[in-house]
């Protein structure tokens, strides 16, 4: 069976909304997951997955949280196939400094499918675009798996 790790950080649990959407909707399209929070127990191995979902909050002009950097920092290496969420708030610096974390991590793993952007929760209006990016990560994966095979 195809595994997925999410990995996320959440203050306030706006990213951690997304990630439970995002679970839901590997789930429901066969995906099997475990859902590791970032800063809580032991980080798991990324190489016993398929594929890694990163997922943060933005901090402090664009910055990625410490405990983020520290569990990218504690893997040691970049995994392939990584795939990145985060929830931002345009109030703090608009467009430029809108989920730094999330495009910076994405340009860190030199991720090949766009990062998603929430502003803060995700439940309402956004829920639907945080479905479609999920299918549309298991779809990505698929179209590399099968390049590979
Ligand atoms: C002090 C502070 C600084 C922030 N700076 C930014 C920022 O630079 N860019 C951004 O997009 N969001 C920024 N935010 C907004 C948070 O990233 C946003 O509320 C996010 O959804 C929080 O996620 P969480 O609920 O998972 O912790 C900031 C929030 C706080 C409290």
């Amino acid at each position: 069976m195809v595994s997925f790790l999410i990995a996320y950080a959440s203050w306030s649990g706006n990213t951690q909304e997304v990630a439970e959407i995002v679970e839901e909707t590997l789930l429901a399209g066969g995906i099997d997951v475990t859902v590791h929070r970032i800063g809580i127990g032991s980080i798991p191995d990324p190489r016993r997955f398929d594929a890694m979902i990163i997922g943060s909050f933005t901090w402090d002009k664009g910055s990625t949280p410490d405990e983020v950097k520290d569990f990218v920092a504690d893997i040691g290496y970049k995994p392939e196939n990584v795939y990145v969420f985060g929830t931002g708030d345009t109030q703090f610096g608009g467009d430029e400094l809108f989920c730094g974390a999330a495009v910076k991590l994405a340009q860190f793993y030199e991720s090949t499918y766009e990062p998603l952007t929430i502003e803060q929760s995700p439940r309402g209006a956004q829920e639907q675009k945080v479905i479609e990016w999920s299918k549309g990560v298991v779809q990505h994966w698929q179209h590399l798996h099968a390049l590979k095979c």
